[in-house]
C-alpha cells in the first residue's frame, strides 16, 4: 500500500516535484497498471516502491510493513534492462539472488529454472551485447523472477523492444504472473499494454505525477491478444486516452 506519497528533486533551478499526493493499494495476487506521459514520474515511484529511492513525504508499506529499502520479497525490471554487460546470461541472473541466504548450486540451479521459463535455455553463456533487445529483456525477467519475489515491479519492461516481440512478450509475461499468483505493478505508457495486462489502471497526470482516476478492467483472464478488437476494449482504451489528454500539459 502506498499512501499519500510525496517527491521532488533538487535540481539548479530548484525543486522539482514529481510525485504529488500519490496512494493506493493493490491486493496480493492483483496486477495493477500505471499509464501516464513520459517524465510524469513513473519510474519514481517504481524506484521508491523498490526501495531505491526515498519519498520526501508518505508511506508505502508491503503486508503491513514499512518499506525502507531494497528487499528481495520486491524485484524490478527495468525500462532499459539493467544487465551487465560483462556477465553472461546466467551470472546476471545468479547476480540477481546475492542477496538470498542460497548455496552456490542454489542459486544456479534457481537462475537455470527462470531462464528456461523465459525460453532462454541454451543462452546461458551469452553476453546481452550477443543477444537482440527482447532477449535482454528476457534475462531482466528472468532475474527478477529467480528471487521469487511477493510484488513484481515491471518498468516499462517492452518499452525498448519492437512492436511484434512486444506483443508476444506481453502475453508471456501475462502467463507467468498468473502462474506465479504474483502481484505486479506494471508502468507503461502503452494504453493497449495497460488494459491488457492490468486488473485495474491507474492513470496518472503528468509531472508532477497525481492520480486521476482508477480504471477496473472486469475482461475475464487469460486472455489473448483478440481481445484488444473487443468493444469492451476499445471503450475502455478511448476513456484513458481521454483521461490522458486531459490531464497531459
Ligand atoms: N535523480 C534525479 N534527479 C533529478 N531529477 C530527476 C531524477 N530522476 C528523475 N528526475 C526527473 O523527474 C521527472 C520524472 O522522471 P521519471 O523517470 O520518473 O519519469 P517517467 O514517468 O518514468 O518517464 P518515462 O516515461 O520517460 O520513462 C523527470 O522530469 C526527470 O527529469
Ligand atoms: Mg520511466
Amino acid at each position: 500500500m502506498v499512501k499519500d506519497l510525496y517527491k521532488s528533486f533538487n535540481t539548479q533551478n530548484g525543486a522539482l516535484p514529481v510525485i504529488d499526493k500519490i496512494g493506493f493499494e493493490v491486493s496480493p495476487g492483483e496486477v495493477v497498471t500505471i499509464v501516464g506521459a513520459s517524465g510524469s514520474g513513473k519510474t519514481t515511484l517504481l524506484r521508491m516502491i523498490a526501495g531505491l529511492e526515498s519519498p520526501d513525504r508518505g508511506t508505502m508499506t508491503l503486508d503491513g510493513k514499512a518499506i525502507t529499502g531494497p528487499a528481495p520479497e520486491r524485484a524490478m525490471i527495468f525500462q532499459h534492462f539493467g544487465l551487465m554487460p560483462w556477465l553472461n546470461v546466467m551470472q546476471n541472473v545468479v547476480f540477481g539472488l546475492k542477496s538470498l541466504p542460497l548455496s552456490a548450486d542454489e542459486k544456479i540451479q534457481r537462475a537455470r529454472e527462470s531462464i528456461a521459463r523465459v525460453g532462454l535455455m541454451g543462452f546461458e553463456d551469452f553476453h546481452p551485447k550477443h543477444l537482440s533487445g527482447g532477449m535482454q529483456q528476457r534475462v531482466g525477467i528472468a532475474r527478477a523472477l529467480a528471487v521469487r519475489p511477493s510484488v513484481l515491479l515491471c518498468d516499462e519492461p517492452f518499452a525498448a523492444v519492437d512492436a511484434m516481440t512486444r506483443l508476444l512478450m506481453q502475453t508471456d509475461l501475462l502467463g507467468i504472473v498468473t502462474e506465479q499468483h504474483a502481484t505486479a505493478l506494471l508502468v507503461t505508457h502503452d494504453i493497449e499494454e495497460a488494459l491488457y495486462l492490468g486488473d485495474r489502471v491507474l492513470v496518472f497526470s503528468s509531472r508532477p505525477a497525481r492520480l486521476i482516476e482508477e480504471i477496473p478492467v472486469l475482461i475475464p483472464k487469460p486472455r489473448s491478444p483478440e481481445i484488444r478488437t473487443t468493444p469492451e476494449f476499445q471503450a475502455l482504451r478511448a476513456k484513458v486516452w481521454r483521461l490522458l489528454q486531459e490531464h497531459t500539459k
